[in-house]
């Protein structure tokens, strides 16, 4: 796995931001999709270790996210959401400054610097200044920073906000020409699933602090899943552990009811029986059917 989280909790004082995050990504482009407020930068920023969990552990390419933030930062590229630009600087300048940041020397970071730029799209523009960038090319220049260092993860956070849909298409096919390429692997976060079926293979649908679904886009969409909502008295939280065991997606609403997700090689005798094994007694048991496009649009909003 080259990105793997265990047991993540995070909270910005009293706000829960991140609940019990466990992620596993293998090879490929893999979007992180969910709607404002879902945790999804906050997870980026633990990924680099900006920000250290309350709880839990992860690595990235075999790198410790708590004890190897060095490493992990020389090996990945990141495009934060908000604006990172320096006024006063020629893009040239901003983006080589930040290849000699991740440890260039400053020769290399130049020639780096000219060559990224070229490849966003800016070769025109690179001795202009940053403050007289339009919106797309503001996005451009983000993209280039996050670049100029070769490095093999690139870390995507909402890169096509803010964008009208020209501006968009253009980001759009420039990150799917980055991640076509074998020797990087992007890791790109939105609310909008289209912008992440056109540049990814794999998902993690995150909300509210937690992993919704997790895997081959294609996989996921195909499959039909029964959607339970149940009210249970006893120990939810093995029994969680259990349902997520035997591949269902549980969600626990604040007001205590459970929804899950069972894929359909799971019957419903199955989750009784689960039920049985932990002590779990079911007060109110409701099916509907759902498929992964509802799930989606329960989970991220209709775009
Ligand atoms: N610096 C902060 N201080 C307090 N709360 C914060 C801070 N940053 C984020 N939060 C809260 O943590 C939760 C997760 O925020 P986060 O920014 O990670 O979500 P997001 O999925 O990136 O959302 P968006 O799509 O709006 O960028 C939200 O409830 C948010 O209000
Ligand atoms: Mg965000």
């Amino acid at each position: 796995m080259n990105i793997e989280l265990k047991d993540i909790h995070f909270s910005y004082g009293s706000v829960k931001a991140l609940d019990g995050v466990d992620l596993s990504i293998g090879e490929g482009a893999c979007g992180l999709l969910g709607p404002n407020g879902a945790g999804k930068s906050t997870l980026l920023r633990i990924l680099l270790g900006f920000l250290r969990p309350d709880r839990g552990e992860g690595r990235i390419l075999g790198r410790d996210i708590l004890h190897d933030q060095f490493a992990i930062r020389r090996l990945v590229g990141y495009m934060p959401e908000d604006d990172c630009l320096i006024p006063g600087l020629d893009a040239v300048a901003f983006t080589a400054y930040f290849g000699e940041l991740s440890g260039m020397p400053r020769q290399e970071a130049m020639k780096r610097a000219h060559d990224v730029l070229f490849y966003v799209g800016l070769g025109e523009a690179r001795y202009r200044l940053l403050e007289t960038y339009s919106a797309g090319m503001k996005q451009r220049i983000k993209l280039a920073q996050a670049l100029v260092h070769d490095p093999k993860l690139l870390f995507l956070d909402e890169p096509t906000s803010n964008l009208d849909p020209q501006g968009r298409s253009e980001v759009l096919e420039l990150i799917k020409d980055i991640s076509s390429r074998k020797d990087i692997q992007v890791l790109i976060s939105s609310h909008i699933l289209s912008d992440i079926e056109f540049t990814c293979s794999n998902v993690v649908i995150l909300n509210k602090g937690r992993i919704a679904a997790q895997g081959e886009i294609q996989a996921l969409k195909q499959v039909d899943y029964s959607l339970y909502e149940m009210r249970i008295k006893g120990e939810a939280e093995t029994f969680i552990r259990a349902l997520r065991e035997s591949g269902c997606r549980v969600e626990e609403t604040e007001e205590g009811l459970l929804k899950v997700y069972m894929p359909p090689d799971l019957r419903r005798d199955g989750l009784f029986r689960i039920a049985a094994r932990e002590n779990i007694q079911i007060r109110h048991f409701v099916q509907s059917r759902t498929s992964l496009e509802d799930l989606f649009a329960k989970t991220v909003g209709v775009d």
